[in-house]
């Protein structure tokens, strides 16, 4: 790596040799001395609601090479102020079924298996309520959405503008449980040496996981260390502490020597959280040229009987388009069901998918083209604060998006094209994030010898992070990159912000960028340019300047536009093509930021045509808990999809002119499908997944191929 490493240009993977080496170690690949360690297997609850009347642990415990059978009557006490989702193991209360209630710590993994098989719980188990329904008796109204938004907004008079519309649109939009499933599981190793808890966690942020840590076991800050060196994808999965760490933990002190814990694939069908299911109504009203005069979007959904979690599922239609008269609204009810939890663009992504299909609805009633439909509507204040965009390129995505798919010769008449056995068309939609900045801290050293040393606690989830924070801190400093080494996942460095909400390379970006520059510029004054023989470390802090960005909306916008086809006979639905254009401010690394993109973009097709978890109200649990029953797309499944972006000079939306893009991939993407399915077929599905089986009986009869 002698070249220089400016922003801008593509790069590999700093580390990606040692990954498909083999050589890059992951959470449940310690300890690597060959230190002498055990493994845990999680045993999860067979009720959905009830208490543990009675543990029979003699079989498991007599297995040969079982250390200990934790549960709630044996396991370390954790201090009960902390969030109930961390709280192992400390009471006999069952809350949801598939609830880790015990682990089985044993020399082998086999062995910890096996004695979890032996494990016997008798339960006292009560009624439960499992499943989301829009007229629920417990719905309510939470105080705020995720994370910190108003739960309800309301400009003009949405009834008044809605009745008095030329053109009225009403429906209802379905999306069901969506799970989380990167590559690498739920997985830590942990152990206490010397007075000090170490653990490696697969963590989208060690920084908060350590803060929990320290909270659970009442250690000060100095006695934990966490770290998170490669993490095989989390989605928003490993965004906030999780189970693993803390059982780890508790284990590793029971038994005296290194523990390893990683979840089944099974296992993720649960505890981890998952996309909540959600209800979606939205209301346009617009006059007979398809210009919004009302906008309604109200949304169900689901959170468990221990925690609050509010997606913000409505938030993104605050933003979105013009309309002089608005409203919003998110209601929750408390299920007896694990927690939802983060993924991907959450509140943005379902939100999207009843949003743009309205709009593509919208657009057939008004005979407006979809693409035309969004521009006419674009707006150029945030239309509910009323505030400026620090840049806000949503039409320039639609036409170069529209321009490169080739879109301007596209019949709007659905159901009448035909390839052989094919029923052909295309659907597009609009897409939104927001673009934030959080605070970070970080430190930048020069050696005696020449060479740069970047630390910051930032989290590689497989986005390309470490690559795009060396490429900062390269161009920060002014030299080449292979005189800039970079160190990140790992709680006793300068502590930052999670790799979550596509923030990484805006919030760590600037504290890297920070430093450097802070360090160069100490080097010229004070040093005549030459690091001091002891060399010379920088450390800074961007919260204050981060925080006092002026008030303006910061979004990345984009474009999707997609292909479909379905077999007239089987109802099978195939993607042909998938494009999307973006507008994502300064793209740091164009190698990796593409694969964000796409990878947002074939979750989309994954989430509108395979994804579903399928709820067993008699039991209260997921039937389909692996990957043979819950498909996700694979590559067969993406035929030709590409991602462009739009340039886009925003120094307003951070000193950096970065918006981030891990997530707005999936923005809107599930919607294209959805409206290409449409064009197709003629059929507006509004329930996903869109699976044959919805299709196949409502197709028009075939007539001969001509
Ligand atoms: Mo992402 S769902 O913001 O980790």
């Amino acid at each position: 790596m002698s070249a220089p490493a400016p922003v801008g240009r593509g790069r590999p993977r700093l580390e990606g040799r040692e990954k498909v080496t083999g050589a890059a170690r992951y959470a449940a690949e310690y300890p690597a001395d060959g230190l002498a360690h055990a493994y845990g297997w999680a045993v999860q609850a067979g009720v959905a609601k009830g208490r543990i009347v009675r543990i029979d642990s003699g079989a498991a415990e007599a297995e040969p090479g079982v250390l200990a059978v934790l549960t709630h009557e044996n396991a370390p006490r954790l201090d009960p102020a902390e969030s109930p989702e961390l709280l192992l193991l400390q009471q006999p209360l069952v809350r949801y079924r598939g609830e880790i209630v015990a682990l089985v710590v044993a020399e082998s993994l086999e062995a910890a298996r096996e004695g979890a098989g032996l494990l016997r719980i008798d339960y006292d188990s009560e009624p439960h309520s499992s499943v989301l329904t829009e007229r629920h008796p417990s719905l309510y109204k939470p105080d705020h959405v995720n994370p910190a938004y108003p739960t309800d907004t309301s400009v003009g008079d949405f009834d008044a503008g809605y009745a008095a519309a030329e053109v009225r649109l009403d429906q209802t939009y379905r999306t069901p449980a969506y799970h989380n499933n990167p590559m690498e599981p739920h997985a830590a190793t942990a152990w206490w040496a010397e007075g000090r808890l170490l653990v490696h966690d697969s963590s989208q942020g060690t920084t908060d996981v350590r803060a929990a840590l320290c909270r659970l076991f009442a250690l000060p800050p100095e006695a934990v260390r966490v770290t998170a060196e490669h993490v095989g994808g989390g989605f928003g999965s490993k965004g906030s502490p999780r189970c693993t760490p803390v059982l780890a933990a508790m284990a590793a002190r029971q038994v005296g020597r290194p523990v390893r814990l990683a979840l089944t694939r099974q296992q993720l069908f649960g505890p981890i959280g998952y996309r909540t299911p959600i209800i979606q109504r939205v209301r346009l009203g617009a006059d007979a040229d398809g210009r919004l005069s009302a906008i309604c979007h109200d949304a169900i959904s689901q959170t468990s009987t221990r925690i609050e979690f509010a997606e913000q599922t409505a938030v993104l239609t605050r933003s979105l388009y013009s309309a002089p008269h608005r409203r919003t609204t998110h209601r929750l009810v408390r299920l007896d069901v694990p927690t939802p939890s983060w993924m991907r663009a959450p509140g943005e992504c379902p939100g999207s998918f009843a949003l743009e299909c309205a709009m593509d609805e919208l657009a057939v009633a008004c005979g407006v083209d979809p693409v035309e439909l969004r521009i006419r509507n674009d707006t150029e204040v945030e239309p509910e604060e009323g505030i400026p965009f620090s840049s806000r390129n949503l039409v320039a995505c639609l036409r170069d998006g529209a321009r490169r798919f080739g879109w301007a010769e596209r019949d709007p008449a659905p159901g009448i094209r035909r390839q052989g056995r094919w029923l052909v068309g295309t659907g597009m939609a609009s897409a939104v994030y927001p673009a934030r900045t959080p605070g970070a801290s970080a430190e930048a050293a020069a050696g005696p010898d020449g060479t740069y040393q970047v630390r910051i606690n930032a989290t590689d989830i497989g986005t390309g992070a470490r690559t795009a924070l060396w490429q900062i801190a390269a161009e920060a400093l002014e030299v080449p990159g292979d005189r800039v080494g970079i160190s990140i996942g790992d709680s006793d460095l300068p502590p930052a912000a999670v790799a979550g909400g596509s923030t990484g390379t805006a919030g760590w970006g600037l504290a890297v960028d920070r430093a450097c520059r802070s360090l160069r510029r100490q080097l010229r004054e004070a040093h005549g340019g030459t690091p001091p023989p002891d060399g010379l470390t920088v450390r800074v802090d961007t919260a204050e300047e981060a925080g006092s960005l002026p008030r303006l909306a910061r979004y990345a916008f984009g474009a999707h536009f997609v292909e479909a086809r379905v077999d007239i006979d089987s109802g099978e639905i195939r993607i042909g093509r998938m494009l999307g254009v973006f507008a994502t401010g300064r793209v740091v690394n164009p190698t990796t930021a593409r694969s964000q993109l796409i990878g947002g973009m074939t979750m989309g097709i994954s989430m509108a045509l395979h994804e579903e978890g399928l709820l067993d109200q008699r039991f209260g649990d997921w039937v389909n808990h692996d990957l043979a029953t819950y498909h996700i797309t694979a590559c067969a499944d993406v035929e030709q999809i590409e991602a462009h972006w739009v340039p886009e000079e925003d120094d307003r939306v951070n000193p950096l002119g970065v918006k981030g893009l891990g997530e707005i991939g999936i923005v809107g993407s599930a919607a294209a499908v959805a409206n290409a399915v449409h064009h197709a077929t003629g059929l507006r599905l509004r329930t996903l997944p869109i699976q044959l089986d919805k299709l196949v009986d409502r197709l028009p009869a075939d007539r001969a191929t001509s």
